[in-house]
C-alpha cells in the first residue's frame, strides 16, 4: 500500500506528480504530498485527504522545480494525519523521503537517532529513514542512502531528494514494488510503485528488484545493487494505454469493471484454446508434462477474493485431476508449518502481484522446495518475477479497490491449467478435455448475455433489499467460493454485516443468526448439490429469513423455495463460478451506491497490500 511517485524533467513537475499519484490513490488515499527541490531548497506540501484535497492545497503553494518526489499513504503507524503525510524530512529540512514498506526495527533505530539529538516530528516509521540519510550524509545522497539502509530491517520502496545534490532523485527497493520509467523526452525521469502511474508519459521501464538501488538524474538512470555493484536492466514495455485506467463515462470504476468481464474473459482466453479441435496452448507455464505428473500436491497462495478464486480452483483441479488441493490464506499460510516439496506445486494468485502476505508464502514454498506458478494481472510484478511458472490473466487494469474482473478471469486461468494438469496426467479423456474447453470459450458471451439481462433486475432487488442489514451467503460444493466472495464484496463497498458460509454449515451455529431481518443469498445452480441447496433454503424460510437464490435459467421449481431469483446461465459445474460471481459483484455494487458509499476507495482499505 501507499503509492510513491518521482520525477525529474523539464515538463510540469507538480502536474506530472500529481497525475502518477492519480493513478496511484487506489493503494493508500488517506493523506498525501509532494517534495519539489527549488532554487536549491526542499519544498514539501502535504495535507490529510485525498489527492484532490492535495491539489487544493498546491493551487495555492505550487513549488516550481525539475526534480521531485510524492507519495498517497495507507496509514501503517500513526494515523491518517498531515504531520504524518509523505514526504518525510530530516531535522533541518535538507533531505525528504517517500517510502512504501514498514521498517520493522524503526522505534530502537528512533531511540537510538533521537538519542544522537535527531528531532522527530511524526509517529511514522518512515521519518527514521530521513535521519538516518541525515546521519550519514557527507555531500553524496548515495552513498548516505546506502549506507543508512543498512541499518534498516523490513521492507521499502523509498525514494529521496536532497538540497545538497538538487539534480538527484537516489530510490532503493526491498519487498516492495518499485519501477523506473524511461522518458521520452530528453533528461526524463519517473521513479514509481506501479507502471500505471507513468502510462501517460512513457511505457519504457524497468522494473527494480528487491536489493537494487536507483540514482536518477537529469543524465541517466544508473541502477546498482545496495552494495554498490553496476546492474544491467532490461527495457519493459509496458502493454497497458493510458486509456484502459479511465472510468470511461461511468460512475465507478467497479461497475466499469464488472461491466468490462465479457471483454477481460476473452482476454483470459486469449489464444490459449487453439483451432476447432480445441488444443490448449499455455505459452509462459514453464512446468513440463513430466513435472506435472509427479506433482502429489497443490498449494493455493492467495489473500481476500484471490483467495476464493483458488477456492474454486481447488474445486475443479480435484474433481478433474484427482490431485488434492489446499487453500489458506497466505497470511496464515506462511506461518503454518504447511507441508511444501518438490512434489508440491504452489499457486499464486494475486491481481496486483504485489501483496506482501502472498510473496513472503512464495517465497516460504521455494526455500522448501516447491515450484510455483503464478496466476496475476501485472506483467512483470513481484508474484511473477518470483515464481517459475506463468498464467497472466490479462484482465486490464484494474482500479476500483473490490476485485471483480480479477476475480472471474483468475477463476477461468485456473481452469485453464485444471485442463493442462489434466491433460498431462492423462486424468482426462480428450473429448472431455474439449468439453470444458468448449465450455469455457462460451463464457465471455454467457457473461455478457447476463449482463445485459440481468444487471437492471439486481439494481431492483437492491433497492427492494436496501435496509437490510445482515446478510448470509450461501453456497456447496463449487459455489462455496461464491458465498464467501459475495459476501467480502457486501462487506468491503456497502460496509454491511455479511456472512459467506458453506451452506451445509448453516445447522453447526448459524442458522441461529436468521430472522426475519437477515436476507440469504445462496447459489442453487444445477448440479450434484441443487437438492441439498433447495434443503438449505427450505431451512432459512422456514425461520423467517428472505432468501435470494442464484439459479439456472430455466429452473421454475426454485420459485417455491425462494423470495427472488437471479438466473444465470447454465455451464458446466467446474466452470459455473465464474458467472455467479458476477451477480454477487453486481448486488454489492447496487447496495452501496445506494448507500452513497466511497465504492472505488472504501474506508480502510487499499487496493494493493503491500505491508504484511
Ligand atoms: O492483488 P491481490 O489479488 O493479491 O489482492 C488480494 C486481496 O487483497 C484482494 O483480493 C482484496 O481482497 C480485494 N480488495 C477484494 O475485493
Amino acid at each position: 500500500m501507499c503509492g510513491i511517485m518521482g520525477y525529474i524533467g523539464k515538463r510540469d513537475t507538480v502536474e506530472v506528480l500529481l497525475e502518477g499519484l492519480r493513478r496511484l490513490e487506489y493503494r493508500g488515499y488517506d493523506s498525501a504530498g509532494v517534495a519539489v527541490l527549488v532554487d536549491g531548497k526542499v519544498e514539501v506540501v502535504k495535507t490529510k485527504g485525498k489527492i484532490s484535497d492535495l491539489a487544493d492545497v498546491l493551487k495555492d503553494r505550487k513549488p516550481e522545480g525539475r526534480v521531485g518526489i510524492a507519495h498517497t499513504r495507507w496509514a501503517t503507524h500513526g494515523p491518517p494525519s498531515t504531520k504524518n503525510a509523505h514526504p518525510h524530512a530530516d531535522c533541518k529540512g535538507h533531505i525528504a523521503v517517500v517510502h512504501n514498506g514498514i521498517i520493522e526495527n524503526y522505534l530502537e533505530l528512533r531511540e537510538q537517532l533521537h538519542a544522537e539529538g535527531h528531532r522527530f516530528r511524526s509517529e511514522t516509521d518512515t521519518e527514521t529513514l530521513a535521519h538516518l540519510f541525515e546521519k550519514y550524509y557527507q555531500g553524496d545522497l548515495e552513498k548516505a542512502v546506502r549506507r543508512g539502509l543498512k541499518d534498516v530491517e523490513g521492507s521499502y520502496a523509498v525514494v529521496a531528494v536532497c538540497d545538497g545534490d538538487p539534480g538527484t532523485m537516489v530510490a532503493a527497493r526491498q519487498h516492495s514494488p518499485l519501477i523506473v520509467g524511461l522518458g521520452e523526452r530528453p533528461g526524463e525521469s519517473f521513479v514509481a510503485s506501479d507502471p500505471s502511474a507513468i502510462l501517460s508519459f512513457t511505457r519504457r521501464a524497468y522494473l527494480i528488484d528487491n536489493g537494487e538501488m536507483v540514482v536518477v538524474t537529469a543524465d541517466g538512470v544508473k541502477v546498482k545493487t545496495l552494495a554498490g555493484k553496476p546492474v544491467k536492466k532490461s527495457v519493459f514495455h509496458i502493454e497497458w494505454d493510458p486509456g484502459m485506467a479511465e472510468r470511461g463515462g461511468h460512475k465507478h470504476f467497479m461497475i466499469k469493471e464488472i461491466f468490462e468481464q465479457p471483454h477481460a474473459l476473452r482476454e483470459t482466453i486469449g489464444e490459449r484454446i487453439v483451432g476447432r479441435e480445441m488444443k490448449l496452448h499455455l505459452a509462459e507455464l514453464n512446468l513440463t508434462d513430466a513435472y506435472l505428473r509427479r506433482v502429489k500436491k497443490i498449494v493455493v497462495i492467495a489473500c481476500g477474493t484471490a483467495s476464493y478464486a483458488g477456492m474454486a480452483g481447488q474445486y475443479a483441479i480435484e474433481k478433474v485431476c484427482g490431485v488434492p488441493v489446499i487453500v489458506d490464506v497466505a497470511s496464515e499460510l506462511q506461518h503454518r508449518e504447511c507441508v511444501f516439496d518438490k512434489n508440491t506445486l504452489g499457486i499464486a494468485i494475486s491481481q496486483s502481484g504485489e501483496t506482501a502476505d502472498t510473496l513472503l508464502a512464495m517465497h516460504m514454498a521455494h526455500r522448501r522446495g516447491a515450484k510455483l506458478l503464478a496466476i496475476t494481472n501485472v506483467i512483470g510484478s513481484s508474484v511473477a518475477r518470483a515464481a517459475d511458472g506463468l498464467l497472466y490473466i490479462h484482465a486490464g487494469p484494474e482500479i476500483g479497490v473490490a476485485s471483480t474482473k480479477a476475480y472471474t478471469s483468475q477463476i477461468l486461468a485456473t481452469l485453464l491449467f485444471c485442463v493442462h494438469l489434466a491433460l498431462a496426467r492423462g486424468a482426462i479423456k480428450p473429448a472431455a478435455a474439449r468439453r470444458l474447453l468448449r465450455g469455457m470459450k462460451k463464457l465471455p458471451g454467457q457473461a455478457e448475455e447476463f449482463l445485459k439481462k440481468e444487471a437492471g433486475h439486481i439494481k431492483r432487488l437492491a433497492k427492494k433489499y436496501k435496509n437490510v442489514m445482515r446478510y448470509l451467503y450461501l453456497g456447496r460444493g463449487a459455489h462455496y467460493c461464491t458465498a464467501m466472495e459475495g459476501a467480502l464484496k457486501i462487506k468491503e463497498i456497502a460496509y454491511l454485516d455479511a456472512e459467506g458460509y458453506a451452506a451445509g454449515e448453516m445447522k453447526h451455529g448459524p442458522l441461529a443468526l436468521v430472522t426475519d431481518e437477515v436476507a440469504v443469498l445462496s447459489t442453487a445452480v444445477e448440479g450434484p448439490h441443487y437438492r441439498k441447496s433447495i434443503g438449505n433454503l427450505q431451512e432459512i424460510r422456514a425461520r423467517g429469513g428472505k432468501v435470494v437464490a442464484l439459479a439456472n435459467e430455466g429452473d421454475e421449481e426454485i420459485r417455491k423455495y425462494a423470495d427472488d431469483v437471479i438466473r444465470v446461465p447454465k455451464a458446466d459445474e467446474v466452470l459455473s463460478p465464474v458467472l455467479a460471481g458476477i451477480p454477487m459483484q453486481l448486488y454489492a455494487y447496487y447496495v452501496a451506491d445506494l448507500w452513497d458509499r466511497e465504492i472505488d476507495q472504501p474506508r480502510n482499505l487499499a487496493k494493493s497490500v503491500t505491508v504484511e
